[in-house]
């Protein structure tokens, strides 16, 4: 192994970065404008080592010299010279991502983590490796960008139990949503107008398909419920399927659409449920617009607590993993480490969320059409609350609808469908 630096300081502590993407040149910059501060308040030396990156020739906006930049991961996961890894490799090729933690913790080294898909998809293996090494994983930055939520859920809701945790966890979609919802932008110009700006990881499916935000409600869940859920026993419904007409009868309703991530304790079991979702505009999280992210978590003592800040880019991303990394470094000064204590913590199976529901119909504008379909809500026992009717042509009209829980939604969608007359257009989650 190639030798990183000269004989380490007692005070100082190695850094590595396995990206030097836009976040990892952001957090790279950081630790270089931050260095003296830090050393002056704290007695820490920041010493950023060494990268890994994919090309060493690509120019970079990176302010600080790093001895080492190298195309080759060992020289960051196994190298001994190394104290501190900081992962910064994005959304895709997490099963390579999930090596480079894996190794760099069996390598002992502590460990700030990005990539929400591998910490989802492999908390246990994870936090089993960090123990068994006695080395830290802090992950911040992969839920909420900019809000110091894992921080709040390490310091806070000490006497609560956790009950619920609802959130816009999707700065993409939610970029998406409100161009359209202001400027009357259909999804695929929105959807042109986030990449544009950076916002999109570089596969658009994980931002609008509803996974990333499954796999940050898992990662809260974790968090706040001490729990780790499964992300593989759950569904997320893909943000795409709202068009302008939904946004406008929403708003008609009372309601904004919003990409919306839920987790209920609900008689010892976590209800998730992860898809565009009309909120009441009385509601925080219906006022959550851009690329910003809000989370709402509510203890059985504190009540309803709300976090608010940009869900995604390279500055707030690159703050979230900063602080961790120095609140990582004091803890270990301090030998506050007890190991994860989450190992601890039952692995469940999400169950999905039952709610009231807008329903878009269309169907033959003729007498006795409208009697028709509500007859079906009314003896599968499915309250109507709101109605919209619109006459869009003279043979078809379009309804809208805001019904209470149905106790078997399948069944009374599958009726519904079975009426020739009637064309189900959409169907979408209701919170108040
Ligand atoms: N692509 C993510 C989002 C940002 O749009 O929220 C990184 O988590």
């Amino acid at each position: 192994m190639k030798k990183i630096i000269r004989k380490k300081k007692s005070n100082e502590v190695r850094i590595g970065l396995l990206g030097l993407g836009t976040v990892g040149s952001e957090l790279a910059n950081l630790i270089g404008i931050n260095a003296t501060r830090i050393d002056k308040e704290y007695g820490i030396r920041l010493n950023l080592s060494a990268a890994f990156v994919r090309d060493v020739s690509r120019k970079r906006n990176v302010n600080i010299h790093i001895p080492i930049l190298t195309t080759n991961p060992d020289q960051i996961t196994k190298n001994p010279d190394i104290d501190v890894v900081c992962e910064c490799i994005g959304g895709n090729g997490f099963e390579e991502t999930r090596q480079f933690i894996l190794d760099s913790l069996h390598h002992k080294k502590d460990i700030i983590l990005s990539s929400k898909k591998a910490l989802a998809l492999y908390a246990p293996e994870f936090i089993e490796a960090g123990n068994s090494n006695q080395v830290q994983i802090r992950y911040d930055a992969t839920v909420g960008g900019g809000i110091p939520i894992s921080k709040v859920f390490e310091a806070s809701f000490r006497g609560d139990t956790v009950t619920s945790i609802s959130g816009i966890l999707n700065a993409t979609s939610n970029y998406i949503y409100s161009k359209m919802e202001n400027d009357q932008m259909d999804f695929s110009q929105a959807l042109k107008q986030a990449q544009q700006k950076g916002y999109a990881e570089n596969n658009p499916s994980d931002d609008v398909d509803g996974f990333d935000a499954l796999y940050k409600i898992c990662i809260l869940t974790m968090l706040g419920m001490k729990r780790i859920p499964s992300p593989q026993s759950a569904i997320a419904q893909t943000f795409r399927n709202v068009e302008l007409c939904d946004m406008q009868y929403a708003s008609e309703l009372g309601y904004s659409i919003k990409p919306l991530a839920l987790a209920d304790r609900v008689n010892g079991h976590v209800e998730y449920h992860v898809g565009p979702t009309l909120i009441s505009n009385r509601h925080i999280l219906a006022n959550t617009f851009e690329n910003y992210n809000s989370i709402m978590v509510k203890g059985n003592i504190c009540g309803q607590l709300g976090f608010y800040g940009q869900g995604a880019g390279d500055k707030p991303t690159a703050s979230a993993m900063f602080d961790d990394l120095l609140n990582l470094i004091l803890s270990k000064q301090h030998n506050l480490f007890q190991g994860q204590e989450i190992s601890s913590y039952s692995q469940i199976q999400l169950k999905e969320k039952n709610s009231k529901k807008y329903w878009r119909l269309s169907l033959l504008n003729e007498p006795g059409a409208l009697a028709n379909v509500t007859s079906v809500f009314a003896h599968n026992d499915v309250n109507i609350e709101k109605i919209l009717q619109k006459n869009k042509h003279k043979e078809y009209m379009e309804l809208v609808l805001i019904t209470g829980i149905a106790k078997k939604h399948k069944e009374l969608f599958s009726e519904l469908s079975k009426n020739p007359s009637l064309k189900i257009e959409n169907v979408l989650h209701v919170t108040e």
